[in-house]
């Protein structure tokens, strides 16, 4: 837990009283309102935060998350790189967060500004985290003031990563954010997205806003909306196995219940995954998260036991998981084989259970159960299908999410039609998918 923010170390001269004077009183609410995206956690005491920022472009997206936390009344210091001052400059960095910005260990050492900015922080951030930086931490080297910063320092650590793909997948990457996530230290991202050079891939750091929140969400028990609450959350792909090698599937990358799952997490639930098919890299957040424990299911039938048996004591479910309507009826023991075919293979399909009618029909007094449907239809037909939908599952809320060939899947944003029992035609929820899992919590406590 944080410490308590607002007395003044020996060595603070004025500069410094000012910020722990700001850092200590209680956070107007217009301005902790004003900040998009990061209420919630946080709202009501101000948060003494380090913002460590390396040498990437990402480091622009920076400005906003400084920015962002400033406008929730949080005290921040900026500690850049030298490289990252290559990318944006001192008096930017001194402008936004209204506090000296110093580089070096040499600087400002009457107030020991090596260590004493990490042992006053509430939180300490590192944004954009580059290989390089992820490489010294993981190494523990201490030669510029974000390294003795880090080392000194008992508050969360949150680092948001940003390079590209190759550099990600590296071993020696991989095998240093293995080191610091054994250490503690957390991790948002990296996103999938557009990456400099005009290729796609992981690397891309995550959002400002996203950053924020997971960050603040860690360091103050104040304000959550969710807290006391049991959540399961489903996400992913099942996969019906055909053979020992293959499978039938769908192209869901769990990435919309993974962002359910944290933003539950964040706003104080405790939270239960029961994880499909997703890619490693975007179960990492979760993975790390302090309030989210994780179970895995390959099958339809593997993710009806383990949901069930979480929804057993959950105070909400959200299946958002994508799963399989059928499963092949008989599996075979070896590969297939197109050894004597005639050019074509027969499988025969069965229907799975319904796992969310199932949930439904059996919620416990109080239990709320929200379901998630992915449809290719628009408009009006989209609406009446969502509607028919959550009457037949018997559903609290419904979150209809509008797919295609190029949208809904394997994308960093999102399209919600968020239907409960007395909604006719709410407006669609759009916006990155982070975003609209918060839409869609606070509709959930709309009906509890
Ligand atoms: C234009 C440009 C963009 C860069 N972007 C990244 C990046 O996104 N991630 C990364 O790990 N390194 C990136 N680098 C390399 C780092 O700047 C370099 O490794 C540097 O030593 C990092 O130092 P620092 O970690 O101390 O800030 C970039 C370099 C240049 C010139």
């Amino acid at each position: 837990m944080p410490r308590v923010v607002g007395h003044a170390d020996d060595n603070g001269a004025h500069a410094e009283q000012v910020s722990f004077e700001r850092a200590g009183r209680t956070v107007d609410a217009e301005r902790a309102g004003a900040a998009i995206g990061v209420s919630g956690a946080c709202e009501n005491r101000a948060v003494f935060v380090v913002v460590g920022v390396t040498g990437g472009i990402a480091a622009y997206k920076t400005v906003q998350l400084v920015r962002e936390l400033i406008r929730a009344g949080h005290d921040v210091h900026v500690i850049p790189t030298d490289d990252a001052l290559r990318f944006v400059g001192l008096p930017t960095w001194e402008a936004i967060s209204r506090n000296p910005v110093t580089t070096s260990v040499h600087d400002d050492v009457a107030r020991v500004r090596h260590v004493s900015l990490g042992q006053r922080a509430d939180l300490v951030v590192v944004a954009p985290a580059t290989a390089n930086t992820l490489a010294r931490m993981a190494a523990g080297l201490a030669d510029d003031l974000l390294g003795t910063t880090l080392l000194a320092t008992t508050a969360p650590v949150v680092v948001a990563p940003a390079m590209h793909t190759e550099m990600w997948g590296h071993p020696a990457t991989v095998a240093n954010l293995a080191t610091l996530r054994e250490r503690g230290v957390h991790v948002v991202g990296p996103a999938d997205g557009e990456l400099t050079g005009g290729d796609s891939g992981p690397g891309r750091m995550s959002e400002p806003e996203e950053i924020a929140r997971f960050a603040l969400g860690l360091v103050d028990a104040d304000v959550r909306d969710l807290a006391g609450l049991r959540v399961v959350v489903t996400t992913g792909g099942t996969r019906e196995p055909i053979d020992p090698v293959r499978f039938v599937g769908n192209r869901s990358s769990g990435r919309q219940g993974v962002a359910v799952a944290l933003a539950a997490a964040d706003r104080g639930a405790d939270v239960h995954v029961v994880a499909a098919h997703v890619d490693a890299h975007v179960l990492a957040a979760a993975s790390a998260h302090p309030r989210i424990t994780l179970s895995r299911a390959g099958t339809t039938a593997e993710l009806q036991t383990a949901t069930t048996d979480a929804a057993a004591t959950a105070d909400i479910v959200v299946m958002a998981a994508a799963v399989a309507d059928y499963r092949v009826d008989r599996v075979a023991d070896r590969k297939l084989s197109k050894d004597g075919s005639d050019g074509t293979l027969t499988l025969t399909l069965v229907e799975n259970p319904d796992i969310l009618a199932g949930l439904a029909a059996e919620r416990r007094p109080g239990q709320t159960i929200v379901g998630f449907a992915a449809e290719t239809a628009t408009g009006d037909e989209l609406l009446e299908r969502g509607h028919r939908k959550r009457a037949r599952k018997g559903v609290d809320l419904l979150a209809v999410n509008e797919v295609g060939w190029q949208h809904g899947f394997e994308v960093e944003e999102n399209s919600l039609l968020l239907l409960a029992a007395d909604d006719d035609a709410p407006a669609p929820v759009r916006g990155t998918k982070r975003r609209v899992a918060d839409a869609l919590w606070d509709a959930v406590l709309l009906l509890r």
